[in-house]
């Protein structure tokens, strides 16, 4: 049985679903290729060893992938999976206590690891080094820290936010992969996948429109999916085409790039107000009204890899492509 350590996700019912539409073996995962094949080689390796995989740091946008990828590693190791993540631990002793509750060669899955505290990380240096934790006892003058074995696990590290990462903890991860946007064809494998599981009819066009206003990111192509469904089967005879897949995404103001009301804020805000720009990022949070950490983990990446924004040295500045994408005319001056 696997285990699972679940403390502050609340089990809602995007993340049931979700959950029931992971890939349980890396065989079933569509896209990101490098991230599969690197990992493929080093599982084969540590399991022929009869050793637990080395430390993973996963990265990258949210929704792409990173909480599937542990639990697959997980599978293919054949070990628990324990999850839990930063924020959720508060104390030095509550990561001490999840370690040393670990069994032989069990993963630890750590969601948003760059969310630990100080003292909490410092906890996994030598966990993450030498499978020991060193426990302090007793207070004032008979204060006495005593070393504990722990067994041979895994770390695997998610976050949004490589940079936010202290080296410390950074550097004992042995493995480190950035996921990728996955590309429209990949992301149409996704749901044409997922559309089995759900029993739903879909036409590949109506799942390549879906893919390609889906930023890249799977989880949204899994809740759009959902949602073209139901107008699918209220509005038209159940199955998904490409007539259905604009009409309801249309209808959820998701534009032909994929990009939703706070990127089209973001795009106009920079070209109304600033004329393009550059302007900084915390300037921007404030004129649209968003958290400058939110517009960097989630929205940018996207705009950037799109080519619609572009980063330089005095700030951000909107491309060619973004005027052009809004009908309007670009002055390079
Ligand atoms: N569902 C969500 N992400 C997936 C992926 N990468 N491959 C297959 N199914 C998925």
């Amino acid at each position: 049985m696997k285990k699972r350590m679940i403390s502050t996700e609340i089990m809602d019912e995007d993340y049931k679903i979700e959950n029931s539409l992971r890939p349980k073996f890396l065989t079933d995962y569509i896209g990101q290729s490098k991230a599969k094949e690197k990992l493929k080689v080093y599982i084969e390796a540590a399991k022929a060893r009869g050793e637990a995989l080395d430390h993973v740091l996963l990265y990258g946008p949210p929704g792409l992938g990173k909480t599937t990828l542990a639990g697959i590693i997980a599978n293919e190791m054949d070990v628990n999976l324990k999850v839990t993540s930063g924020p959720a631990i508060e104390k030095q002793g509550e990561m001490a206590s999840i370690l040393s509750n670990l069994q032989d060669g069990d993963l630890l899955f750590v969601d948003e690891i760059h969310r630990l505290s100080r003292q909490v990380e410092e906890v996994l240096y030598p966990a993450m080094e030498d499978y020991v934790i060193d426990v302090v006892i007793g207070k004032g003058a008979s204060v006495k820290s005593i070393r504990l074995d722990l067994p041979r696990f895994t770390l695997v590290g998610a976050t949004t936010r490589a940079g936010m990462l202290t080296a410390p903890l950074r550097d004992r991860f042995g493995v480190v992969h950035r996921l990728e946007f996955y590309t429209v064809e990949e992301l149409t494998e996704i749901i044409l996948r997922s559309a089995k599981v759900f029993h739903v009819k879909i036409e590949k066009e109506g799942a390549t429109e879906i893919a390609r206003r889906s930023r890249g990111t799977p989880r949204l192509a899994n809740r759009f999916l959902k949602r073209v469904r139901d107008f699918a089967e209220v509005k038209y005879d159940g199955v998904i085409t490409l007539e259905v897949a604009d009409y309801a995404l249309d209808l959820l103001e998701v534009d032909k790039l994929g990009l939703d009301n706070t990127d089209r804020a973001l795009l106009m805000t920079m070209i109304n107000k600033f004329k393009g720009g550059p302007v900084g990022i915390d300037t921007l949070a404030i004129s649209i009204g968003e958290d400058s950490g939110t517009i960097e983990d989630i929205y940018e990446p996207y705009l950037i890899q799109n080519g619609l924004i572009a980063r330089t040295p005095r700030g951000r500045v909107v491309t060619e492509k973004a005027y052009l994408h809004f009908g309007l005319k670009f002055d390079e001056s």
